[in-house]
C-alpha cells in the first residue's frame, strides 16, 4: 500500500485523532527514517492519538479499508521494524505519555507506551528500571516491550519482558486487551503480554505497560579491563558472573572501535598504552570494589566509582553504536551463540565478512556474559551499495534495505546459524533480516508464527513487511 489516503479515510482519522494530529508531507518525514539512515521510507499519513481509545478507533477505520499500519514509539529501532518501507501509515504512540504513581507494595508502575525508558527508571528515587540500554531517553515503553529489548544489564535482571507484569493493548479490530493488575502469580490461562513482547508491532499495537521495578543499587563500581583478545575477555567475564556477586554488566568492544569514536567523538583512552580489546564490568553493592579488584588482579585497568568517572569509562562502550558511522551507513548486525562459541565467534567474525568483502569495515562490541555480539559492517569502498547507503539513497521501498546484494548477511548469519546462534540477540527480525529467518526457525516455527500473526490480525495489516507472514 503506498501512495496517498482516500480523503474521506484521511476525514475520518483526523475527526478521532484532530486535525493537528495528523502529520503529511515534510511533517510526516522524520517518521519515515530510522536514526541510522539506514532504513527511509514514505508514510501517506503519521497518526499521533492520544489515548488508548482513539488508537482502538484508527486500527479499526484502517482495517475497514485494508491500510497496512507500522506502529512507531521512540523510533530508535536498529532494524527497520518501526519505519513505513512500504508506504504504510505510521502510527505514533508517543503521546501515550502517562506514567502512573509507583505502586511501592510492589515495586512496579504502568506506563504508557509513549513513556520514555529513563522516565520509568526516574520514577521512584529508591527504585529503578532492570532494563537500561544507550538510547534511553529517546526509546519508549511500547517500542522496547514490542522488540524486548536488551542492553547493559540483561546478565542481571533479564530482557524486557522479564521486567513485564502486564499489557494493555489494541488489536488491529480496535479491540482493547487489559490485563494490568501486576500480579506476579498469575496461571489464567495464555501468556499473551509475554507474545507482544518481541511481537515487533505485528500482532497488536501495546498502549501500555505494567513494570517491575528493581532496587535501585548505590555506588556502582565500573572497571575497565585490556585483553589480549576475545579468550581472555570471555573468561574473565565468566568468573565475574560467578565470583562478583553485585554484577550488574559485562561489556566487551575492541580498540578499533574505540580510535574511530577517539577521533570523531573526542573520548579519551581508557587505558595507556591501548590494549586490543577491552571488557567493561560493572559491580554495585558491599565488596563490589573489592571482588572486581580481586578479580582484575594485575591486569591493566581504569576504575571509576564517581558519577562522572563512571560516565567517561561508559562512554567507551556505550557510544560504540556510533563508531562505523562515522565511515558510512553500517549494517547493524546483531547476533548470539551459545556461550562456548562466543568466542570462536568474536574472532572470526571479522574474516567471516572478509571473505565476502576484502574492503569492508568490522566493527565489534556486545554482551559478554549474554554471548551477544554485535557485528558493524560498512561496505567496502567502492561499491554501489556502500556508496549508496552512505548517501542515504537506493534503500527505500523493496526489501533493498541491507546491503542491497545481502552477502554481508548471508555471511555473517550463515556462520552464527553454523554455532548454533540466533540472528537477532535484541534488536529484533524486523525488515533487515526477514529474508534469513528460515536459517534460525524451522517451517513448523514458522508456520505457527503464521498461525498466531492470522489470528492477532486477521485483517493482515500490522507491519505486514515485519517478521514475514
Ligand atoms: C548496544 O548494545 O549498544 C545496542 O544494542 C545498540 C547497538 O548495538 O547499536
Ligand atoms: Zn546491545
Amino acid at each position: 500500500m503506498s501512495g496517498d489516503l482516500p480523503a474521506n479515510l484521511l476525514r475520518q482519522l483526523a475527526a478521532v485523532v484532530g486535525q493537528s494530529h495528523v502529520l503529511t508531507g515534510d511533517a510526516a518525514a522524520g517518521y519515515a527514517v530510522d536514526w541510522t539512515g539506514g532504513f527511509t521510507g514514505q508514510a501517506p499519513a503519521v497518526l499521533r492519538p492520544g489515548g488508548t481509545a482513539e488508537v482502538a478507533a484508527v486500527l479499526g477505520l484502517c482495517a475497514d479499508a485494508g491500510v497496512a499500519v507500522v506502529p512507531q514509539g521512540g523510533n530508535t529501532g536498529l532494524v527497520g521494524g518501526g519505519v513505513p518501507l512500504h508506504g504504510e501509515v505510521v502510527l505514533s504512540l508517543a503521546r501515550l505519555d502517562r506514567l502512573g504513581p509507583v505502586d511501592l507494595d510492589a515495586g512496579q508502575v504502568s506506563a504508557g507506551a509513549g513513556v520514555s525508558l529513563q522516565q520509568v527508571a526516574d520514577a521512584d528515587p529508591g527504585l529503578d528500571l532492570g532494563v537500561f540500554i544507550a538510547s534511553r531517553h529517546s526509546a519508549t515503553v511500547g517500542g522496547a516491550v514490542a522488540t524486548n529489548a536488551g542492553g547493559l544489564r540483561v546478565l542481571r535482571y533479564g530482557p524486557m519482558r522479564a521486567q513485564l507484569r502486564g499489557i494493555e493493548a489494541v488489536l488491529s479490530d480496535g479491540t482493547v486487551l487489559s490485563h494490568m493488575s501486576g500480579l506476579v502469580k498469575d496461571n489464567t490461562g495464555y501468556d499473551y503480554p509475554s507474545l507482544l513482547a518481541g511481537s515487533e508491532g505485528t500482532l497488536a499495537a501495546i498502549t501500555a505497560a505494567r513494570l517491575q521495578l528493581v532496587p535501585r543499587l548505590a555506588d556502582p563500581v565500573t572497571v575497565i579491563v585490556g585483553a589480549d583478545g576475545p579468550g581472555e575477555v570471555h573468561a574473565l567475564a565468566r568468573r565475574a558472573v560467578r565470583e562478583v556477586g553485585g554484577l550488574l554488566s559485562a561489556e566487551f568492544f575492541t580498540q578499533a572501535g574505540l580510535d574511530l569514536l577517539v577521533e570523531h567523538a573526542g573520548l579519551t583512552l581508557p587505558l595507556r598504552p591501548p590494549a586490543p580489546v577491552y571488557l567493561l564490568l560493572e559491580a554495585a553493592g558491599p565488596g563490589a570494589a573489592e571482588e572486581l579488584a580481586e578479580l582484575v588482579g594485575d591486569r591493566p585497568a581504569a576504575v571509576g566509582t564517581g558519577a562522572a568517572e563512571r560516565a567517561r569509562l561508559w562512554a567507551c562502550r556505550e557510544r560504540h553504536p556510533e563508531a562505523a558511522g562515522f565511515v558510512g551507513v553500517p549494517l547493524k548486525l546483531d547476533v548470539s551463540v551459545p556461550a562456548a562459541r562466543w568466542v570462536r565467534l568474536a574472532s572470526d567474525v571479522a574474516g567471516v565478512v572478509a571473505e565476502a568483502d576484502p574492503g569492508a569495515l568490522v566493527i565489534i562490541y556486545g554482551h559478554v556474559a549474554d554471548g551477544n555480539l554485535h557485528v558493524n559492517v560498512v561496505p567496502g569502498a567502492g561499491r554501489a551499495d556502500g556508496a549508496d547507503r552512505a548517501n542515504g539513497e537506493g534503500i527505500a521501498g523493496e526489501v533493498g534495505i541491507a546491503g542491497e546484494d545481502g552477502r554481508h548477511e548471508d555471511a555473517v548469519f550463515s556462520f552464527v546459524a553454523s554455532l548454533g546462534g540466533s540472528i537477532s540477540a535484541e534488536h529484533g527480525i524486523g525488515a533487515l533480516k526477514a529474508r534469513w529467518l528460515p536459517l534460525v526457525r524451522s517451517d513448523a516455527e514458522r508456520a505457527l508464527f503464521a498461525r498466531l500473526r492470522a489470528a492477532f490480525d486477521p485483517a493482515g495489516i500490522l507491519n505486514p513487511h515485519v517478521l514475514p507472514r
